[in-house]
């Protein structure tokens, strides 16, 4: 696998006034460049560091001699889809296919949304939402705790919202609810879900 984080797709401070510059600093450059660098140093000169990153997790998902490896490569798949599900022009109705696709599943857009934030709310501690897709072609709204991820479900992730409280907690301090709808009304990349959605 490549050692390097990818860059975020957006400036640092692009977010601001929903996510702030303070926020996004420590979150790529603390939090997920750690991940990685632990990441390193605990597969480095064994079989894993020539795996993908994705074989990483499959490998050491569910083993408790290497929950270790499984978090930190579970964290740095994780951050990387959520910035991909972030965008400063984001946010609002998705359109085209995967448009199409939530009002039939969900009933309504609305009623997604409430059902994405009462997920995002209800997780206890840290973990993330997803939007993903099952194997029989529904959508379906998850909420995983710590490291956890579709990938290891069989799921296929579309859309992702971090619900460490360091996500939010410089610019929110408690509030949860509220991250989670600035997150759905002005930063949710349904651009990236759709081509997700499409793959
Ligand atoms: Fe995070």
């Amino acid at each position: 696998m490549d050692f390097e984080l990818p860059p975020l797709p957006f400036k640092e401070d692009a977010l601001e006034t929903h996510i702030s510059q303070r926020t996004l600093s420590f979150h790529y450059g603390k939090h997920h460049q750690a991940y990685m660098t632990n990441l390193k140093n605990l597969i480095q000169d064994t079989d894993l560091s020539k795996k993908s990153l994705e074989e990483i997790i499959q490998e050491s998902a569910n083993n408790p001699e290497k929950i270790g490896i499984f978090n930190n490569a579970a964290q740095v798949w994780n951050h990387t889809f959520y910035w991909n599900s972030l965008s400063p022009m984001g946010g609002g109705e998705p359109h085209a296919s995967l448009g199409a696709k939530i009002a039939q599943d969900f009933g309504s857009f609305e009623k997604f949304a409430d059902l994405f934030k009462q997920a995002g709310v209800g997780q206890f501690g840290s973990g993330w939402t997803w939007l993903v897709q099952e194997q029989n072609g529904s959508l379906k709204i998850t909420k995983t705790p710590n490291a956890d991820l579709p990938l290891i479900h069989g799921q296929k992730a579309l859309l992702t919202c971090d619900v460490w409280e360091h996500a939010y907690y410089l610019d929110y301090q408690n509030r949860r609810p509220d991250y989670i709808d600035t997150f759905l009304k002005h930063l949710a990349n349904w651009d990236f879900a759709q081509k997700n959605f499409e793959k």
